[in-house]
């Protein structure tokens, strides 16, 4: 079972990233006609092994992973969903899952979503949508997201009833069960090879820090700076950079043992 996560380390190294990427922020904004350094042009690897029915899977994935198609850190990312999680296969490759016979039946309904439209811009909103659900509750009226995302629920039936997605359900078991090191509870993210272990909620600035290509998108450059992108948004910028500058300084004051 999912374990509490530790906070602590997880907010230090949050205010350590802000820290950065507020100094960062100061020097490229002071040093703005230097040269950008052009790098690898390649994608990062992040993929998430998670199951139907796992409240922090659902979370991550609805209130966090979402982010990235909306601020288009998905252009610097190859995002893989893996449906299995901590489930276990029985004899005859019966599948037990953790949160029980629902959460199997939309794994593999998930699987084969992904399987029915390979690209991730194709079926993360069918996943989202399901998730979306679970999460209030509602997973037994999964089956509403073909139509709220406005897709042709045919493919993902037949995968599902012909069996073909309990197939792709062993073969994601043996994709978690090859992780090297391996998983110890899910949501499990690991970006470029590294999993992130409870830090996976800072994933938006886990993922700018990871980049090294030369077409970083605004969501990075805009992490503590103010962007104009979105109306009303210069108060609650200013707002959160004043937020980062407190924290920081009281990080500060909890390194020299003030607090
Ligand atoms: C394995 O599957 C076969 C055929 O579906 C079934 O007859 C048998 O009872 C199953 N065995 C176990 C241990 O579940
Ligand atoms: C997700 O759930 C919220 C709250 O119930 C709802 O307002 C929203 O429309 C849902 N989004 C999708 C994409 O299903």
């Amino acid at each position: 079972m999912e374990a509490h996560h530790c906070n602590n380390r997880r907010s230090n190294l949050l205010l350590l990233l802000l820290l950065v990427s507020v100094v960062a922020n100061l020097i490229t904004a002071s040093a703005a006609s230097s040269p950008i350094a052009i790098a690898s042009e390649e994608k990062l690897e992040l993929t998430l092994y998670y199951e139907a029915l796992c409240p922090f899977c659902e979370n991550f994935i609805v209130n966090y992973l979402y982010k990235l198609f909306d601020n288009g850190l998905i252009s610097i990312v190859d995002l893989k969903l893996s449906p299995y999680g901590n489930a276990k296969i029985r004899s005859n490759d019966t599948i037990v899952c953790q949160h029980g016979a629902w959460e199997c039946v939309l794994n593999t309904v998930e699987a084969c979503a992904i399987h029915a439209w390979p690209a991730v811009s194709d079926h993360f909103p069918f996943v989202y949508c399901v998730e979306n659900l679970t999460y209030k509750g509602e997973y037994a009226n999964w089956e509403t997201c073909f139509q709220k995302v406005n897709v042709d629920p045919k493919p993902v039936l037949d995968c599902y009833t012909s069996g073909f997605g309990h197939e792709l359900e062993l073969q994601y078991a043996d994709e978690i069960k090859a992780l090297e090191p391996p998983h110890t509870y899910v949501p499990w993210v690991v970006l470029d090879g590294q999993p992130l272990y409870d830090d996976y909620v800072d994933i938006i600035s886990l993922i700018c820090k990871a980049y090294k290509g030369s077409k970083t998108p605004e969501a990075c450059l805009g992490l503590s700076l103010p962007v104009t992108k979105h109306k009303d948004t210069d108060n609650t910028l200013d707002n959160k950079l004043l937020g980062c500058m407190l924290l920081a300084w009281l990080s500060l004051c909890r390194i020299n043992g003030i607090k």
